[in-house]
């Protein structure tokens, strides 16, 4: 079976046709963040309007790059929520009105589940990697989420923790603000703090105890200070400063990972989310893994961040359940 899945919650354009809620045939971005780099976040007016102008394009593409006419597919998928009320207007209209015109099922998709479909994903070169099993717990750390589920199967996923605050994607960003280091921040200070191999200097997340919750607000107004409060800012200090703050969060998600785990005596932990693809926290959450005697399962980089296979792909399983037509 063969689902069209269209993504459009933030400032991505995605389409991608994936076979059997596994292999991806096609899998194609648009993205406006060039654009809002200038702003220092992403603003929705702009990313809705570049999304109105693409979405026809970037699924004419994923149709011909998987070698596919529409009427070859047998359903679409799409982004429903959480995410720019502009932008998902945009993917749900075209969405719904093709499958109207093409009379083929509908199914609506929640982003954030989405992102923890994504390691279950495939294409022609990866075929063999280690499928993971379930239940599972999951970690979907995005710009705009920090969020713990307990998996039990694809149609039953319980939230389990949540940041009280800031989403960990946010605070790299406003702390890369801080440093003066563009935005996204996630990718610059994942870049950065790899120039500095030990630190002294500490910052701590606020210690949540006997809960799966996060909290990331207090640790970004600690970096506030300690920068405004040191008079010269060289690249080195910089590069510390990332490090100690990288360093911090991560060990925040590696313990609440590992604590989810544990609680709902589940071996596996499926990471999603652009976050996912910060190198030291890949590192940090696999070393602890197998301290732990835990399986955890990243996606690819490109599908750490948003897209439409992820969206095609879990559309396929909820698919098998019920449809929502139209
Ligand atoms: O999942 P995503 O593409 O969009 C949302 O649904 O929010 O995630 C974007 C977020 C941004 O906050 C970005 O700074 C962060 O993911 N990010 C990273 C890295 N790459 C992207 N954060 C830390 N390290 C990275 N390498
Ligand atoms: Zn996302």
């Amino acid at each position: 079976m063969k689902i069209l899945g269209i993504e459009s919650s933030c400032d991505e354009t995605g389409a991608s046709v994936v076979k059997d809620g596994e292999l991806i045939l096609s899998n194609i971005v648009a993205s406006s963040l060039k654009e809002h780099q200038q702003y220092g976040g992403i603003i929705p007016e702009i990313a809705s309007r570049r999304q109105l102008e693409c979405i026809h394009t970037v699924t004419a593409a994923a149709l011909q790059n998987a070698k596919t006419k529409l009427n070859g597919i047998d359903a679409i998928a799409v982004t429903e929520s959480p995410g720019l009320i502009g932008s998902l207007l945009v993917g749900l209209s075209f969405a719904r009105s093709l499958s109207f015109a093409l009379n083929i099922p509908l199914i609506e998709v929640n982003h954030i589940e989405a992102h923890l479909y994504a390691p279950f994903l495939n294409d022609a070169k990866s075929k063999n990697r280690a499928k993971p099993g379930l239940p599972a717990v999951g970690l979907v750390v995005s710009g705009g989420h920090t969020s713990l589920y307990y998996i039990k199967n694809f149609r039953n996923i319980a939230l389990i923790g949540q940041t009280r605050d800031d989403a960990a994607g946010e605070t790299f960003d406003k702390v890369a603000r801080i440093l003066g280091l563009g935005y996204p921040g996630g990718p610059a200070i994942d870049k950065v703090a790899r120039q500095c191999k030990k630190s002294k200097l500490r910052f701590t997340c606020a210690p949540l105890v006997d809960t799966l919750d996060f909290s990331f607000s207090g640790i970004k107004t600690s970096v506030l200070y300690h920068v405004n409060g040191t008079k010269q800012r060289s690249h080195a200090a910089t590069a510390e400063t990332a490090y100690a703050f990288q360093k911090s969060v991560v060990e925040v998600l590696v313990k609440k990972c590992v604590a989810a785990a544990k609680k709902h005596k589940t071996k596996t932990v499926l990471l999603g989310g652009g976050v996912a693809a910060n190198s030291f926290l890949r590192e940090r959450l696999f070393t602890e893994a197998q301290r732990q005697g835990l399986k955890i399962h990243f996606p690819p980089l490109p599908l750490c961040l948003d897209n439409a296979a992820m969206i095609a792909g879990l559309g396929f399983q909820l698919f098998k359940r019920k449809v929502k037509k139209n």
